[in-house]
């Protein structure tokens, strides 16, 4: 569904990330693995298009997206749910959710989704009319998931959404990330969480400083002896 292809990105022109192939096949769920600055959030911004190719190519659904606007790839169902959940802190929660609807494919949707966030997530339909700033960091973490699936995620890319939260919500939102991936959502998920995402991904890539060092099914991954020097930089 979702192919990159030998690309090379980054920033001003210096590479960060070199080479990467990686794909995500229609209903997977995938983990994105790798240590701080290895270049995952660079990856799924490639995708997103706010950071551009310099070679290589992206495609999806059997076309070349390389140099499809940022704006066209969410109508096209490709959305990211970024990492540190970026919440509007002085909006509401319902206000939140709505604001991911605004799309133009989405628009219409906007009730029917709206309901399946509140069904995912009923803590958020008990606080729709609070200020998002005032949830703990998992509720916003809700928010933010919930934000995507009203952008109408046909591949949802989450960016670190365990990270700094206490385990209890931790686990949660890999509940969450299950019943997802059984309603057949696309997942490309990116974790440093190693354990917890080679148990809930189909397969996994691992990226260190910007190449892909390890991939294949996530048990293979966890037991390679390569992924765990890429997370040590050895
Ligand atoms: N906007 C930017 N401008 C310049 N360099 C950047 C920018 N964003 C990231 N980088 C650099 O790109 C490299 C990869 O960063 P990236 O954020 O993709 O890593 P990451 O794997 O997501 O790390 P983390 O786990 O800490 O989120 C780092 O060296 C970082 O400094
Ligand atoms: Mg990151």
């Amino acid at each position: 569904m979702l192919e990159m292809q030998g690309v090379t990105a980054g920033y001003d022109g210096v590479p960060v990330l070199r080479d990467v192939s990686v794909n995500v096949g229609r209903g997977e769920l995938v983990g994105l693995l790798g240590a701080n600055n290895a270049g995952k959030s660079t990856l799924i911004n490639v995708i997103s298009g706010t950071v551009p190719i310099m070679s290589g190519r992206l495609m999806f659904d059997g076309a070349d997206i390389s140099k499809t606007s940022a704006q066209d790839r969410v109508e096209l169902g490709l959305v990211q749910v970024p990492e540190g959940r970026l919440v509007f802190p002085q909006m509401s929660v319902r206000e939140n959710l709505l604001l991911g609807g605004y799309n133009r494919k989405a628009r219409p949707d906007r009730s029917a989704n709206m309901d399946h966030v509140v069904s995912l997530f009923p803590r958020l339909g008990e606080r729709l009319g609070q200020l998002a700033g005032t949830l703990s960091g998992g509720e916003q973490q809700m928010v933010a998931i919930g934000r995507g699936l009203m952008a109408g995620a046909r591949v949802l890319m989450l960016d670190e959404p365990s990270l700094g939260l206490s385990p209890l919500f931790v686990q949660f939102i890999f509940e969450i990330i299950d019943k997802l991936h059984a309603e057949g959502m696309t997942i490309l998920l990116v974790e440093q969480n190693l354990s917890l995402t080679v148990r809930h991904a189909d397969r996994c890539y691992v990226l260190e400083r910007g190449v892909v060092a390890v991939e294949g099914a996530s048990a293979a991954v966890a037991e390679d002896p390569r992924t765990r020097a890429a997370y040590l930089g050895m």
